[in-house]
């Protein structure tokens, strides 16, 4: 197989692309990163500051220097520090995921996060999963694809992982919370989520994450 350096993988809140991306990293040998773990820590930290999140300048002061650290182990997944502490489980309440498509619409704040992704698409052989890595990020990688499915199959996947995790939710205030998540995400000046041109499409309706990877496998060896 002809193997790719960069493997650009955007898509909408629970169109798979987390969990597709980090098997298909661990089956390539690559490093994975979740570009969304870097505006979540972002969020996470003004939220816990007590930030008044429309402060647009609050935000952007907040975000440079980055006020955390990224590293990869040996088996290329990524840590978070912050101050010495480590971030990472704290970033995925619905509070969080929530806030964050807020500060994500900030420029200032992406503008902040792009060197350090550059530099890990630089360093290679990594898979990156987010809004705008094929357009905005690394808008040269070397493979690029577009994950989606339907809002009804994203909603019933985002409420089994919140139940999976131990957490009370309504189905229903999940469901609102995907719409809006994914109009912010759309419809925002700077760098909208939006497939680029050269992108490789998939819908992963009724797929289960490792007949999407293979599905990728495939696409990958005929490109
Ligand atoms: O993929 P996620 O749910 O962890 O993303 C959290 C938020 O961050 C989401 O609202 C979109 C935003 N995001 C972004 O704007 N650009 C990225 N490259 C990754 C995430």
């Amino acid at each position: 197989m002809n193997q790719p350096i960069v493997i650009a993988i955007d898509g909408p809140v629970a169109s798979g692309k987390t969990a597709v991306g980090r098997l298909l990293a661990q089956r390539l040998g690559y490093k994975f990163l979740d570009t969304g773990l870097l505006y979540r820590a972002i969020t996470l930290l003004a939220l816990e500051s007590g930030l008044d999140l429309s402060d647009e300048q609050c935000l952007v002061e907040m975000a440079n220097p980055l006020p955390f650290e990224v590293s990869f182990d040996d088996a290329g997944e990524v840590s978070l520090f912050a101050s010495g502490r480590d971030i990472a489980p704290f970033v995925n309440s619905p509070e969080v995921a929530e806030a964050t498509s807020r500060v994500a619409v900030v420029l200032g704040v992406r503008m902040a996060l792009l060197p350090l992704q550059r530099q890990i698409a630089e360093d290679g052989r990594v898979v990156m999963v987010g809004r705008d890595i094929g357009t905005v990020v690394v808008p040269k990688a070397s493979f690029k694809l577009y994950l989606t499915a339907s809002s009804e199959e994203r909603t019933r996947r985002r409420y089994q992982e919140f139940l999976n995790q131990g957490r009370s939710v309504e189905y229903r205030e999940v469901q609102e919370q995907l719409i809006q998540r994914d109009y912010r995400d759309e419809k925002r000046a700077v760098a909208p989520l939006r497939k680029a041109k050269d992108a490789k499409l998939l819908k992963t309706d009724g797929l289960t994450e490792i007949e999407v990877v293979q599905s990728i496998v495939e696409l990958l060896e005929n490109s």
